[in-house]
């Protein structure tokens, strides 16, 4: 095989020549420059070349190799300095455009949104508190004393952190979001009501119906003569406002150890109107929150002088209440991202 390099040079020059855009630019490297391009198969050819052309072709192929390679540069800064100065140059008006879906919020963040909003409305305010907490703040202070039974229920996830303010003690995800109201009154003197959403963790086992993080709201609201008869009145607007004028409400005791007295809120299944139905299990009311005067306990606990002041808290679980309002089965689709399910609210 013999090669005629100047016929060569002449047609790349000419074939270079009529590169109008990046892409010819790349169909020409290939061709010459390419793992099947021209100047490989010249190499592949030396070894079927008698000795004495070896070292001609040889250099005939590394000459061409630098021209197509100095060509193929040249050409890219002309071509992308030409794009830069008009981009309309290379535009295919007629390409169908990427569309990107307008996404939306979370159902969660949907939900805690219109419960705070509601809140909001009724003189509250929005107060975040740290999702890692003291072991003071998330028991002690709140009376939940270290050997207490009721304390399995809030155990949780400890971490390797020692508590800055309490020797040998370490840090922990929070149980629950009680612990902001320690942290409120340590911050602000009375009067006040504020209103804490956040994520809670509990090592609990994931199913239907458990997950090892989830998200409560919080409410506290503190004064010198808050009644059990205004946190009665408060729950009642908020809960007729979220679930529908129609609901009743039921006030259960129950015990909480950092409220006294302390009760469960039942409203009436908004689905059977009480009559009993799968959403209720039967029993036409749905438990959806707890609830209680502070236990003056607390109120020393975060330093507020004994016997001076009053206040209701109360606890909601938010996965629980957007699973009761749009009859979802499984907390677990919250959290698995699946579109299909997240766009349907
Ligand atoms: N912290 C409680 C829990 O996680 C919920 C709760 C109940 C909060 C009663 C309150 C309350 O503020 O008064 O189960």
């Amino acid at each position: 095989m013999s090669w005629n390099f100047q016929e060569i040079q002449e047609t790349i020059r000419r074939e270079a020549a009529q590169i109008a855009d990046l892409k010819d630019l790349e169909a020409f490297r290939v061709k010459y420059l390419g793992r099947k391009g021209l100047v490989q198969d010249i190499y592949a050819s030396l070894a079927t070349l008698p000795h004495e052309q070896r070292p001609v072709v040889g250099k005939g192929a590394n000459d061409l190799k630098n021209d197509v390679s100095s060509i193929v540069e040249e050409r890219t800064k002309a071509i992308k300095a030409r794009q830069a100065r008009d981009p309309g140059e290379d535009i295919d008006v007629t390409t169908p455009g990427v569309t990107v879906p307008p996404g939306h919020r979370h159902i969660l963040t949907q939900t805690v949104d219109d419960i705070c909003g509601m809140f909001e409305r009724l003189g509250f305010v929005v107060q975040e508190g740290p999702e890692i907490e003291t072991e003071f703040n998330n028991f002690t202070a709140l009376n939940i004393p270290v050997d207490h039974p009721s304390r399995d229920a809030f155990d949780t996830f400890y971490l390797e952190l020692p508590d800055p303010d309490r020797p040998g003690r370490y840090q922990l995800l929070r149980s629950h979001t009680s612990p902001a109201q320690i942290r409120v009154m340590q911050k602000y003197q009375p009067p006040f009501g504020v209103i804490v959403p956040g994520r809670v963790y509990r090592p609990d086992a994931v199913d239907a119906s458990h997950s090892f993080m989830f998200h409560q709201i919080e409410g506290l609201l503190v004064n010198e003569d808050v009644k059990f008869s205004d946190l009665k009145g408060l729950l009642t607007v908020f809960c007729r406002r979220f679930f529908g004028e129609k609901i009743k409400m039921r006030f259960r005791p129950h015990f909480f150890p950092f409220t006294e007295p302390s009760a469960e809120v039942d409203i009436s299944c908004y689905i059977c109107d009480g009559k009993g139905c799968s959403v209720c299990r039967r029993k036409g009311w749905l438990e959806i929150m707890g609830c209680g005067m502070v236990h003056p306990k607390v109120f020393v606990a975060a330093g507020y002088p004994a016997g001076k002041y009053t206040g209701l808290a109360f606890g909601l679980g938010v996965e629980r209440i957007a699973m009761l309002k749009h009859g979802i089965q499984d907390i677990r689709l919250f959290f698995e991202n699946d579109v299909r399910f997240l766009e349907q609210f």
